[in-house]
């Protein structure tokens, strides 16, 4: 799943964050069976930036923590809980996003840190308490939905050729009963 020209543009209207030598490292870092957390990300961000008029949200203050929310470098496939003291991903990997943005100097108010420490929940102990924070999870549970039912097509091609052997099975099944 690639971003589309509108994303792109999007991504590009953001560039202090999206040209971030770190920021960028999130292209490699695997997301939902279908993207990466970079795409991810700025999916997230447009879809906030968009939705913020409706709930009188600062569209660039929904897009920062859009784009910002997953900003961690671990690969949640490989994560061997060594790394964060055995803690699970979907618990430290916010904290993570609020640390690694502060280092790279991208400044977030208290309420848009605290949008990213609960964009997790309800899988989360932290739970939003503004309007940006619940836009940010709604938004982020949307996005990650539609990336994770886009890997559907690919599965499915890729059990092409077992379904093929099944069908041969069950053809020769039926023509020795014949
Ligand atoms: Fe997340
Ligand atoms: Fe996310």
């Amino acid at each position: 799943m690639t971003l589309s020209n509108d994303e792109i543009l999007f991504a590009e209207k953001y560039k202090h964050i999206t040209h971030n030598d770190k920021y960028l490292k999130l292209k490699s870092v695997p997301r939902h069976g279908s993207t990466n957390t970079f795409d991810h990300s700025v999916r997230v961000a447009m879809m906030a930036s968009f939705l913020s008029g409706l709930f009188n949200i600062d569209s660039d203050s929904a897009a920062r923590v859009g784009l910002l929310h997953d900003f961690c470098l671990v690969d949640y496939h490989k994560d061997d809980k060594d790394v964060h003291n055995g803690r699970w991903y979907c618990f430290y990997h916010p904290e993570d996003a609020v640390i690694n943005s502060e280092n790279e100097g991208f400044f977030l108010s208290f309420v848009e840190k605290k949008a990213i420490w609960s964009h997790m929940f309800p899988l989360s102990t932290c739970i939003p308490t503004s309007r940006l924070g619940y836009l940010l999870t709604f938004c982020d549970k949307v996005v990650a939905t539609q990336e994770s039912f886009a890997n559907i097509p690919e599965c499915l091609y890729n059990f092409r050729p077992m379904v093929s052997k099944l069908r041969l099975h069950v053809a020769n099944v039926i023509s020795r009963k014949n």
